[in-house]
């Protein structure tokens, strides 16, 4: 098992500037990170030497390529960036469906193929994605579409990166506090909890951190039938026959 402690590490969070991306910058520091690179679309001044503010759009495969010339030293990568909207799955014109996979999908799987050779480079270290209770039931539209499909490509990333002594850890977690839940009225966590949850996971070296009780649950169901997940199907009548 890897365990992967923040004490003099190099980390390196992508959609710094958000509500689970400010907790990644700052508990990084206070674990006892040398340096952060607090990367954005729009970089801002963190006014703390160790905070290296650092332009990363993950549509833009530039700017990712970019970053990782940039921050040769990083040892952790956390694969934070992501938005949610109305996308739907259903929607005739993909086009919004093809947008949010671009953030969330790709845009994390370019960032992870960027920097896997410098966490190689760098003795191997851990790369941390941002999924979701969502990644387990379909209920948020196309955006759990993404995190589902990014959920499959970190079970690959498992294996692929095992090789370079990399720890690849998903996160999960149910709505959490920050401006992407400000219109969502339900219970929320605490941001501060899931951040700290998921570099207390790196640090066990868990493949998996489940952040509330709402993603333990969800998890544990994918073993009953469908309709433990979905009980709104034993309320319908599928294409009933004579
Ligand atoms: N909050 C929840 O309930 C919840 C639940 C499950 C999973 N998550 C996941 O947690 C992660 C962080 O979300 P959050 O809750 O902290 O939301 P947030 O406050 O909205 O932060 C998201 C950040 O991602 C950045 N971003 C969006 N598109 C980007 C791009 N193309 N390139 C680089 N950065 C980009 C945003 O940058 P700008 O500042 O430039 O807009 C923003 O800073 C996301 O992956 C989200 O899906 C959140």
């Amino acid at each position: 098992m890897t365990s992967i402690n923040l004490k003099d590490s190099v980390v390196l969070v992508t959609g710094a500037n958000g509500g689970l991306g400010i907790e990644f910058v700052h508990q990084a520091l206070s674990l006892g990170a040398v340096k952060v690179y607090a990367t954005a679309r729009t970089p801002r001044d963190w006014g703390d030497e160790r905070i290296v503010s650092l332009q990363l759009d993950v549509n833009d495969p530039a700017s990712v390529a970019a970053a990782a010339t940039t921050a040769s030293d990083v040892t952790v990568v956390i694969n934070n960036a992501g938005i949610s909207t109305g996308a739907s799955l259903s929607d005739t014109d993909l086009t919004a469906t093809r947008a949010i996979f671009e953030t969330n999908f790709f845009g994390p799987l370019d960032v992870a193929n960027a920097f896997a050779p410098v966490l190689a480079a760098n003795g191997g270290g851990a790369l941390l994605n941002v999924l979701s209770v969502l990644s387990w039931i379909g209920i948020g539209d196309a955006y759990s579409a993404t995190k589902a499909a990014l959920w499959s490509a970190t079970n690959t990333q498992r294996l692929a990166l095992a090789a370079n002594g990399t720890l690849v850890t998903s996160l999960h977690l149910g709505y959490t506090d920050t401006p992407m839940t400000v219109g969502v009225d339900a219970e929320k966590n605490d941001p501060a909890d899931v951040v700290a949850a998921a570099y207390a996971g790196l640090a066990a070296g868990e493949f998996e951190v489940l952040a509330d009780e709402l993603s333990r649950q969800v998890k544990a169901g994918l073993a009953a039938p469908v309709t433990a997940l979905y009980p709104q199907l034993l309320e319908v009548s599928l294409g009933a026959t004579a």
